[in-house]
């Protein structure tokens, strides 16, 4: 009797489990995509190193001149919208609303305020830096997902008062103090840190909240309310962008900051944000792509794991009217991700995947690194030819710190883990030596 009890116990636990895993995949790896490499149809990527009237591009002159603005125009004629959110005088301040210690070193907390006529937007922008300073602080700035209060357990950070997407400690789309700290797993603030390094994060949705609706909220609703949509006009992921660069702005005047070592790094979709940033920006001095995917790092031709199609319509504020174009046609597109990824150049770049997060391509992601090295090369920087074959072995666990790009495959799902921090601060250490 007594083990009759125990092996069903037993059944219970290992239903739970597997059932767990399933709902899991289910989420993750939706059905009906591919995610067989052997089914990957056969591709020809646009030429980074040839003009779009057939001019052939050798010299970094040549690049900065002629072909990285032709791509640049693409990038947002196409796929991501032309930037047309400060349309009309706004004003910005910015204060500082609270400092004191904080577990892993000191806290500061500022608001930036949008202002155009009577109406305003804060962003609250929250800053971690090491105990002891005695030069300028090199930073990681990156946006969250779900609020300030929830990268770490520090009960003086704001809670944001702005739309939450539903989920974990969220009720009626508003965030609650159960929150705090959720996603510290996300966020390794000890040792990046004690790395000498700052952290500067805000939320994501201060900036845009992330729903369609007709771009009436956020920035867009401040700043351009009488927006008449145009086949290129930007979507979330542009004004994400855009408000990376106003934390740029507040950072790049600021004298306790190192104006020459501003990393920018993002998960997921918003990966993708900081990758377009990065491509805008060039105050920007590094970008981290981790997991960033369709949209992302990862080539659109391979049709593997997330398509063009269904961003565009799971996500119709994502990107610019045009790129619904590319829907089920993404060999028509006139750029792919790597010239995305090309405009980063020749300032360091690191792109990471995870093993089990095929919705994003991991192998799609590589590639799309590998086609950016053509224009690093214009620079001297080269990639090591043993990438491929590492990242073939058993354990896909690899670092590579290679000059300017930098890769990893991390074992896992989708997410942002202590193991990835090391390699982006090994990586950051490499590129901008700490005695600088
Ligand atoms: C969805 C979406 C991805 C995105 C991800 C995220 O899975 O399809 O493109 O990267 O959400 O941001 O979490």
């Amino acid at each position: 009797m007594k083990s009759r009890f125990r092996f069903k116990i037993i059944l219970c636990l290992a239903y739970l489990l597997l059932s767990q895993n399933l709902s899991h995949d289910l989420k993750s790896q939706p059905k009906g995509y591919n995610y067989d490499e052997s089914k990957v149809p056969d591709y020809e990527l646009p030429l980074l190193l040839e003009s779009d009237l057939g001019r052939k591009i050798s010299t970094k002159e040549e690049w900065i001149s002629i072909r990285r603005p032709e791509i640049l125009n693409h990038l947002e004629e196409e796929v991501y919208g032309k930037n047309e959110i400060p349309l009309g005088p706004f004003k910005v301040r910015t204060k500082l609303l609270e400092s004191g210690d904080s577990e892993f070193g000191i806290r500061k907390q500022y608001s930036i305020t949008f202002s155009r006529r009577e109406n305003e937007l804060i962003l609250n922008v929250l800053v971690f830096l090491p105990p002891k300073i005695e030069k300028t602080v090199p930073v990681f700035l990156g946006l969250n997902f779900r609020g300030n209060h929830t990268i770490s357990k520090d009960n003086e950070v704001i809670i944001t008062q702005g739309w939450i997407r539903p989920g974990k400690r969220v009720k009626n789309n508003r965030s609650l103090e159960e929150g705090r700290g959720i996603a510290s797993s996300r966020w390794d603030i000890k040792q990046i840190l004690s790395k000498g390094y700052g952290l500067i994060t805000a939320y994501y949705g201060e900036i845009d909240p992330d729903f369609d609706d007709g771009f009436k909220n956020g920035i867009h609703g401040l700043l351009n309310p009488n927006r008449k949509q145009q086949p290129n006009s930007g979507g979330s992921i542009d004004a994400w962008a855009w408000g990376l660069s106003r934390i740029v702005d507040f950072i790049s005047i600021d004298e306790q900051f190192d104006h020459s070592r501003i990393i920018v790094i993002g998960h997921s979709r918003l990966g993708k944000a900081a990758l377009w940033a990065g491509a805008k920006d060039e105050r920007i001095s590094m970008v981290i792509s981790n997991n960033s995917g369709c949209g992302g790092a990862a080539i659109s031709r391979r049709k593997f794991g997330e398509t063009v199609k269904r961003i565009n319509d799971s996500f119709p504020h994502w990107f610019c009217p045009n790129y619904k174009k590319y829907n089920d046609q993404e060999e028509t597109c006139i750029v792919d991700q790597h010239s995305l990824l090309s405009m980063i150049a020749p300032r360091p770049l690191y792109v990471a995947s995870a093993t089990e997060d095929l919705w994003a391509d991991p192998m799609g992601e590589f590639y799309s690194l590998q086609a950016t090295e053509p224009v690093f090369r214009l620079y001297g920087f080269k990639l090591n030819s043993s990438w491929h074959e590492k990242l073939n072995r058993k354990s896909r666990v690899e670092k590579f710190k290679q000059d300017r790009m930098g890769y990893h495959m991390r074992d896992g799902k989708h997410d942002v883990t202590s193991y990835d921090w090391k390699r982006y601060l090994d990586f950051a250490n490499h590129n901008f030596p700490n005695d600088q």
